[in-house]
């Protein structure tokens, strides 16, 4: 175990091998499933300026409480990344992605820092896959971006996800909106709980996501009684869309998300598996956030798909291609040989284990049995004759193959076993 101070820190954890193929294996499913949408790839840096990350709104929890902020030795502001979509709008500013052709189309898989609590499904580093598109505000783009998540979630194994959507509407119709909602909870302040009394003045729409005060945001005014004409209709054109597309899509009038660069369509899905409080992906429409980053006004959408809850979510592992796999043992005085021959059968894409430690061939017959379906026995006479033993190790049978047959041999009995 070692010692505490030794350890991973709080919501963090080490992946280890076979999870660590899951992961692999799911950022190729969704990179693919990306590309078929046309999104290409894009890397930003770990950290950015914070300046960035600030305009995920400065009464949001992330920038408020979670965000792992630091000064560096050169006096630098600098912030851990906590989500892609100010990250990548910053990129499509600085290299003038608005001079290309519209609409662009991004996405990305990579860590995420955020100082949250740490508890199930959780954690203060965590990974997301995530797809944002710029320069246009058709509601075929919000569409899009949801039928590709729940695309890729269906890919994975989890059928039926159900998106939740609301539009928090637009600048002409939202402040009627929040000023009618801080008028309601307002009459009721002494009644709200002490984070929605704080909310009151500074983010009356986060009202709606309270986990506590639950009856009262039932009577509270509904946001579809205050959209424009502009943002019902967009946000109907969603819904046709994405149902067209044979995706279930239901309004959830208190959903409103956590960060503040939205503007009409919000979406968020979960999983049973996952508890109430816990969703697979979410996102939404940020037609202000790239004149916010000190670039043109250009309409964007996008979302984010926490990858450590869709693995734990799925009902079994995602396939990883393994090649096939032995181990080379030897005769006393044959080790060099057994280990020209490992090295020649990874040459032909054949995982090939060997002894070092100088065992006996007992001692790696057994330590072939834990790492391997075949052992190839090299010395002896056979060896003279050019050719190698290949044991079953599961069935013990064993075959005599010519040495320049022997990866032919192991591939052919792979495929076999495989079916
Ligand atoms: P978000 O809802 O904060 O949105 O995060 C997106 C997803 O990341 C969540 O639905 C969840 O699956 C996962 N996630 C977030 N925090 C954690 C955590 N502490 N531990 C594990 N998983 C987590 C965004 O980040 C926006 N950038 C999404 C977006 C893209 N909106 C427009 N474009």
């Amino acid at each position: 175990m070692g010692f505490e101070e030794f350890q991973t820190a709080r919501g963090t954890r080490d992946v280890l091998a076979s999870e660590w193929w899951q992961f692999e294996a799911m950022r190729r499913l969704t990179l693919s499933w990306a590309a078929r949408f046309g999104y290409d790839p894009i890397e930003t840096p770990i950290f950015e300026k914070t300046p960035v990350f600030l305009r995920i709104g400065e009464s949001t929890d992330i920038v408020q409480h979670e965000s792992y902020r630091f000064i560096d030795a050169g006096g630098d502001d600098l912030t851990l990344r906590p989500e892609g979509t100010a990250a990548a709008a910053r990129a499509y500013v600085q290299h003038g992605m608005q001079n290309a052709s519209q609409p662009v189309r991004l996405c990305y898989f990579g860590p995420m820092f955020r100082r949250e609590r740490p508890e199930a499904g959780r954690y203060r580093q965590h990974t997301q896959f995530g797809a944002e598109l710029y320069g246009t505000a058709s509601p075929l783009a919000d569409a899009e971006v949801m039928l590709l998540a729940t695309r890729v979630v269906d890919a994975a194994g989890l059928k039926n996800p159900d998106i939740r959507v609301n539009s928090i509407g637009c600048e002409v119709c939202r402040p009627r909106y929040r000023e009618a909602l801080m008028e309601f909870f307002g009459a009721r302040k002494s009644t709200l709980c002490r984070d929605c009394q704080i909310r009151l003045t500074q983010n009356p729409l986060r009202l709606l996501d309270c986990k506590v005060d639950v009856d009262l945001k039932e009577e509270a005014p509904d946001l579809q009684d205050f959209w424009c004409d502009a943002c019902r209709d967009h946000i109907e054109r969603v819904m046709e869309i994405v149902a067209a597309g044979g995706q279930s899509i239901r309004r959830d009038r208190h959903l409103v998300r956590g960060l503040d660069y939205y503007t009409r369509t919000v979406f968020e899905v979960g999983h049973p598996s996952l508890g109430e409080q816990v969703a697979l992906f979410g996102g939404g429409r940020y037609d202000g956030l790239t004149a916010e980053l000190g670039g043109p006004s250009v309409p964007a959408v996008g979302f984010g798909m926490g990858i450590e809850r869709l693995l734990s979510a799925l009902p079994k592992p995602l396939l990883t291609p393994t090649p096939p796999r032995v181990y080379v043992a030897h005769l006393p005085g044959f080790d060099a040989e057994a280990n020209q021959l490992a090295l020649k059968l990874r040459d032909q894409n054949i995982a090939a284990d060997c002894d070092v430690l100088g065992r006996s061939l007992k001692a790696q017959l057994k330590e072939a049995s834990r790492r391997a379906k075949l052992a190839l026995i090299v010395g002896g006479q056979e060896w003279s004759g050019n050719t190698v033993t290949v044991r079953d190790l599961g069935r013990g049978e064993q075959d005599l193959v010519a040495l320049d047959e022997v990866a032919h041999y192991i591939k052919k009995r792979w495929q076999e076993d495989e079916a």
